[in-house]
Parts: C-alpha cells; structure tokens; sequence
C-alpha cells in the first residue's frame, strides 16, 4: 500500500486535486468525509505569502478533520521557495507540495508552475532545495510536459525521486494543451512502470466516473487517482468510486436530503472561514452540480448564485427541500 514519507495510505488512494477558489477547508472537510484519503489545498503563490499577502496566508488554515492535508504552493525562485517552506510547515500541513504544472499565462511568465517545464534542471535543483529544507514530506504535482515535442516525464520522474520528493501526481496533458483533449494515461503508466521508480505515482486527469478510476488502477497500474473537477459541488464521488471498488456497483446518487445538507454545511463553513461575503460568493461555483439534473430548478439556482446574503441563499435551499423533497435522482 502506497505512503507518501511516513503517512500510510489505504490501497489505491483517491486524492482531492488543489483547485483554486475551489479546494478550501470547507471543501476539503466536506470530501474527506465523503471518501477522499489525501487533500491539497489551492495553490499558494510563495512571492504571496512572503510578502505577507492576506489572501495568501489565509489559504494556510487548516482543519483538524481533513488530515492528511498537503500545503500546494507555486514560484521558481530558490530563496522564495525556501522562506515559503518556512512559513507552510509553521501552519503544520502533513504534506509539501510543489505546482509543477499550473498552464496559466500569469503563473508560466514568471518561471513557476508548468512554465519550470521549460528548465527541468532547474525543476530538480528547486526540489531538491526545498527537501533539503524541511522535515515533512514533499511532493510533486506536474503535467506530461511543455508540449507533444517535450515530453520528458519518465526523466523528470526518476531524478525529482531521487532528490528525495515523496510522490508525484501527474496530469495526462501537457502545458500547450491546457485543458484541451483527453488526458493520456499512458506516460503516466510509463513512469509508473519504470522499475527505478519507488515512490507512488498518482494518475490525474479526467477521472469522472468510478469506471475510469477502476482503469487507472486496474489498466494502467498507477498508485492511487486524483480527482479534481468530478468533485466539484459533487464530494460524493470519492464515495461512489470507493463503493464501485468494493462491489462493482453504482452506489445510488444522493437525495436532496443529503444535498441540501452538504450544500447547508458548505456555506456555513464557509462563512464561518472568511466571512459572510466571500463565503456566499465562493461557494456558489458548486450549486449547479449540488442540484444538477432537477428539472425546473432554474429559480432556485438563480435566487443560490445571485444573493448577496447568506439568509437569502438559505431560504433557497429550504424551499428546494419543500418543493424537491420527494425527486428521485438517478
Ligand atoms: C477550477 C480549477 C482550479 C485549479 N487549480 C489548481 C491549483 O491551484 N493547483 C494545481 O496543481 N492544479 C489546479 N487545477 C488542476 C487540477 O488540479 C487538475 O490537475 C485538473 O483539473 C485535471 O484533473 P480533473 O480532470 O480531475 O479535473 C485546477 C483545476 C480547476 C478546474
């Protein structure tokens, strides 16, 4: 069974992806008691957190009840980095991630995320630095690589464990395809089954349905899967996957007992964690798959996504218990 430093995973792990706006600890907590064996937070800019950014430090706070949490944060510059490690494990995460990967222009400008993929030596030279420089465990989270042309993933994969990085989790796609495509297991098998290779390697992308997490693990051999957009609004996925492993069986989709409730909990963690405006703005990305699939439910998806005050978007969901209580999900 895998384990990332000392920390003991169960067989074929489901890991919740770092998404930003979206992995916070009310999020978090919500699917680690659906299932999810390891979370990450969003990613953290370390040029951010040095300079004392509120919105930054912030992203460091973490619950008791989602343990094991990995701290993800992003740069690419060495003294950066190392500070950055610094203030994380004073916010006492079990885990160290890097974002190798992020495609976006603003983070990729500036050396960071997937644009490292670019100077692999400096990729490896940064993590060793960064293990070197901590006790916790780190871990890597990368794509396949650049582009088509590019890809160096079996390579990466050997020297970044070899400098002592725990585990990696790789994304089938490569930077050029941001999100375009199907995400290719297949180089993710490769570094999996390259027999230097000891650490657990993590399959991400395009895990939606507990028949794909089955061919992660069955097909292709990889360690454990990470899930990201399935589980937006939707933390029973990692439940659903975990009941379809142990019975080769769809587990029956949630009532909107079990809906309204999660989504109840989600918002009041949230506001509890940063207050009544952020908390009803950032969580109203997840209403739409909470409720996805209710005919008729455009009102009440409007009146979720467009109050300012928490009262309001309350008073929705109990009207969605009154009116929905009894719809059948399938
Ligand atoms: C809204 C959103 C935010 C994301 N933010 C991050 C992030 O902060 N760090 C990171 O490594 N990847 C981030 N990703 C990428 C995901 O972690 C994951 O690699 C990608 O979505 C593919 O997995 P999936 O098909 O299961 O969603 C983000 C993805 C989405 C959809």
């Amino acid at each position: 069974m895998p384990k990332i430093g000392n920390i003991q995973l169960p067989e074929f792990p489901l890991l919740l992806a770092p998404m930003e706006d979206v992995s916070d600890p009310p999020f978090r907590a919500l699917c680690k008691e659906q299932g999810a064996d390891v979370v990450y937070t969003e990613f953290i800019s370390s040029e951010g957190l040095i300079r004392d950014a509120a919105k930054s430090v912030m992203k460091l706070d973490i619950y008791e009840k989602e343990r094991p949490v990995g701290i993800q944060i992003f740069g690419a510059v060495l003294e950066s980095m190392l500070r950055t490690v610094e203030i994380v494990e004073a916010s006492g995460p079990d885990i160290i991630d890097i974002n190798f990967g992020c495609p976006v222009k603003k983070v990729v400008s500036k050396g960071a995320g997937a644009g490292i993929l670019k100077d692999i030596d400096l990729m490896v030279s940064l993590t060793e630095a960064m293990v070197k420089h901590t006790k916790l465990p780190v871990t890597v989270k990368t794509r396949l690589g650049w582009d088509h042309d590019s890809i160096r993933i079996l390579e990466v994969a050997e020297r970044l464990q070899d400098v002592g990085c725990q585990a990696i989790s790789i994304h089938g796609r490569t930077r050029a395809q941001m999100y375009k495509g199907d995400a290719d297991w297949r180089p993710i098998a490769d570094v999996k089954n390259n027999p230097r290779m000891h650490i657990p390697v993590f399959g991400n992308g395009d895990v939606d349905t507990p028949e794909k997490a089955t061919q992660m693990r069955d097909k292709y051999g990889l360690d454990g899967a990470m899930i990201g957009r399935a589980s937006i609004g939707y933390p029973w996925f990692f439940k659903e996957v975990k009941h379809y492993f142990k019975t080769g069986e769809h587990l029956a989709p949630p009532t909107i007992i079990e809906r309204v409730d999660a989504a109840r909990r989600h918002l009041q963690m949230a506001i509890d964690w940063k207050g009544e405006k952020l908390g009803v703005f950032e969580t109203r990305r997840h209403y739409t798959n909470y409720f996805k699939g209710i005919p008729d439910f455009k009102p009440y998806r409007m009146k979720m996504v467009t109050s300012d005050d928490s009262a309001s978007v309350f008073e929705a969901f109990d009207e969605v218990l009154q009116v929905f209580g009894d719809y059948e999900f399938v």
